[in-house]
């Protein structure tokens, strides 16, 4: 750090230098949300920015591609569910020459060949440490530990101790935070826990660039982490063959509330399934998800993502000065 305290020196980690960014932050590619816009913002405001291309809707995807790649010139990327991605879609996907792809929830190795072998970054999500050394084993170049904490779909440990057990796991392999990240604070305690950076979803929902609807992104200022729960009612009712292990964090609704508990009988009931579904279409936040972290409490504005990134990074520096006594 400078003469300055290291106010404005950049956070420059082993994740920035491997991928060429500014700041050690990275868009979680959120289905349906991390859009190209998204992920242009975040790039162009220095971080990585992640499409979520999820289960790999291509016609989605190939629009979401084509915004991506006229709007930044930066260093972006593409999320993909390893449980369920078609490696046929992941090989389109490499021809638009992202510059990292992510890989999350279940074993990578399917997958990260087509990755590796263009010479492609590859990034996986884990969630306990035997997926941790699953990940190492299929040649992933960064690890993102993911606590559970998180909103969206996740594993069961914790980020705070979860973090460093990976880092000490992973060597000299970058490994990123997720889950509970959602300001500067939050991205120093991440380095200070030894990640070469934080995986950031939630907060980033509600900005300008997001392809959350704006009834969403009201749900998530006017929310707190403990109007988040986990669980698998959503995905029984809207027929997502999920794997059990990954229950999804949301804010709370009438849906999630009425069947907490009950799966199994939500499973059984076809009568539920079909109103979910059609009250899911139209978007009534009655019962369609907002899928969101226990750092929700901490979102009180709708930036820009590019200046999101910016502060965040500034945020996080001076945290850190702080904490050193500064
Ligand atoms: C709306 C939303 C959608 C998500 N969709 C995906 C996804 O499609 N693929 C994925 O790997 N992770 C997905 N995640 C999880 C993120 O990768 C990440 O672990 C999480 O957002 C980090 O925690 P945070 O939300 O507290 O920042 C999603 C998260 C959210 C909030």
């Amino acid at each position: 750090m400078g003469d300055d305290g290291g106010m404005t020196a950049p956070l420059r980690t082993a994740f920035t230098t491997a991928l060429g960014i500014e700041h050690p932050i990275a868009l979680a590619p959120m289905g349906n949300c991390a859009g190209g816009a998204l992920a242009a913002a975040v790039s162009d405001g220095g971080g990585l920015g992640l499409i979520g291309g999820a289960r790999g809707d291509w016609d989605w995807l190939a629009r979401e591609l084509d915004i991506v790649t006229g709007r930044t010139t930066r260093p972006w990327g593409v999320g993909f569910l390893a449980w369920s991605a078609d490696p046929a879609i992941v090989r389109r996907t490499l021809e638009y020459r992202p510059h990292a792809v992510m890989l999350s929830f279940g074993n990578p190795a399917a997958l990260a060949g087509p990755v590796t072998d263009a010479g492609v970054p590859l990034i996986v999500q884990v969630t306990d440490l035997d997926e941790a050394r699953q990940a190492l084993d299929a040649g992933a170049d960064v690890l993102v530990a993911q606590g559970s904490e998180a909103g969206g779909h996740g594993g069961a440990r914790s980020t705070l101790p979860f973090v460093p057990a990976v880092a000490d796991l992973a060597g000299p392999v970058p490994v990123l935070a997720a889950g509970g990240i959602a300001d500067g604070r939050g991205l120093a305690a991440a380095l200070a826990l030894g990640a070469a950076g934080a995986l950031i979803g939630t907060r980033f929902q509600a900005t300008q660039e997001s392809l959350a609807a704006p009834d969403m992104v009201k749900a998530l200022l006017d929310g707190t982490g403990e109007d988040t729960e986990r669980g698998r009612a959503i995905d029984i009712a809207r027929g997502a063959p999920w794997p059990p292990r990954y229950p999804g964090r949301a804010l709370r609704n009438d849906f999630t509330r009425r069947w907490a508990g009950r799966e199994d009988e939500l499973a059984a009931d076809e009568a539920a399934q079909a109103e979910f579904r059609e009250a899911f279409a139209r978007g009534d936040l009655r019962y369609a998800p907002v899928w969101a972290g226990e750092g929700t409490d901490l979102i009180t504005d709708v930036p820009s993502a590019a200046d999101l990134t910016g502060r965040l990074a500034a945020d996080a520096r001076a945290a850190l000065v702080r904490a050193a006594g500064g």
